[in-house]
């Protein structure tokens, strides 16, 4: 696999992103020097995906301590940082559990303030890569025996968003195990939703998937259902923001059409899962995920490459046509047929996830 990652530092010690709003047009990186600057990457999806979010959270921390002792600032200046990043965006959990982790190490700390907020946020980017490489490693042998159910052919696999490393730091969590069935010379095809309205599919999965030279054909939003009905899918996979201790599955929204869709048509639905997502304090995900809702003209704008190579917004309704924008849905549990952990793959149950993760008992 070509490595690349979607985060790093510099010499500087600063830190470094991709502005994911360029791609698949233009390769920008972005330095954020500022726990600001951090936040707002945040916010304007400079960087998106559950994992990467907590990830820049966990740096934006870091870069927090690091103004407060150059600027001579008091502890006031840490709290308003950790209070800014956790409201930068609602529904995936890795950004409260990397505020968290941060925190306790801040808290205990009792040599070097900076030096451990640095190592901190570097573990938790070191950590996610082992994390989406264990996905991978409990993913594939599902890929492995459908490809011997079906002599060697072609196994297609529906995504819908990006799940991939661009979501994460390395691997990614759904590409993880489609990376590794690829390594293996395992024959995969992948139908690439769009994902509107921020088109994180054709944008960001198409584009990676591109780059690791994986087969793959974009679809419309509203396509799954008939590839399903046609036996043009053999499975799906999909990421998730939040996963509660029932098994309740938030995910970008449409993701619960595609669970359905599946459902009726007998495609197993399964669930890339990092443990940084599960939030095992709640248990009704329909009823206690935040729900982010987001500007509206993301809805009313496409964004895309005109004619002459400008990246330019296109409205697609009526100038004065409002529409509503929720980022994310729930998918319950019932219709997930395993969830695809770091540590092994389980029901999408209490009980399940309880074998996997006792320290929740
Ligand atoms: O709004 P986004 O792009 O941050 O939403 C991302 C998703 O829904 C991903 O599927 C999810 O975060 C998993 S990323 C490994």
């Amino acid at each position: 696999m070509a490595k690349f990652r979607t985060i790093w530092t510099t010499e500087d010690r600063y830190v470094e992103v991709i502005d994911q709003r360029k791609l698949p047009h233009e390769f920008v990186t972005e330095k954020l020097e500022t726990y600001d600057e951090a936040e707002e990457a945040i916010k304007d999806m400079t960087v998106r995906g559950a994992p990467l979010i907590g990830a820049t959270a966990a740096y934006g921390i870091y870069l927090a301590v690091r103004e407060m002792i150059e600027d001579e600032l008091d502890g006031s200046f840490l709290d308003e940082a950790f209070s800014a990043l956790r409201a930068s965006r609602p529904t995936a959990v890795n950004l409260f559990w990397a505020l968290d982790r941060m925190r306790e190490a801040l808290d205990n700390c009792e040599g070097n303030f900076l030096e451990t907020a640095w190592n901190t946020a570097n573990a938790i980017v070191e950590d996610d890569v082992e994390t989406c490489r264990m996905i991978g490693v409990h993913g594939l042998p599902i890929i492995e025996e459908l490809s011997k159910r079906k002599s060697g052919e072609v196994v297609n696999i529906l995504t819908h968003c990006n799940a991939g490393m661009l979501g994460c730091i390395e691997w990614g969590t759904i590409t993880s195990p489609i990376y590794q069935a690829m390594e293996k010379g395992i024959k995969v095809h992948v139908w690439v939703d769009e994902t509107r309205p921020r088109n994180q599919g054709s944008n960001l999965t198409a584009y990676e998937l591109t780059r690791h030279g994986v087969p793959h054909t974009l679809i419309v939003d509203n396509a799954g259902g008939h590839l399903m009905q046609h036996g043009m899918v053999d499975m799906v996979i999909v990421g998730t923001d939040r996963t509660t201790r029932n098994g309740d599955v938030a995910n970008k929204i449409g993701t619960y059409l595609k669970a359905l869709a599946a459902n009726d048509n007998g495609i197993p639905f399964y669930v890339a899962l990092p443990s940084t997502t599960l939030d095992m304090s709640i248990r009704d995900g329909l009823k206690e995920i935040p729900i982010e809702e987001r500007n509206q003209d993301e809805v009313r704008y496409m964004i895309g490459k005109g004619p002459s190579g400008e990246i330019q917004p296109v409205l697609i309704c009526p100038e004065t046509t409002p529409a509503s924008n929720y980022g994310f849905d729930v998918t319950p549990a019932r219709l997930v047929t395993a969830i695809i952990t770091d540590r092994g793959i389980c029901d999408a149950s209490e009980k399940g996830l309880l074998t996997l993760y006792p320290e929740y008992k």
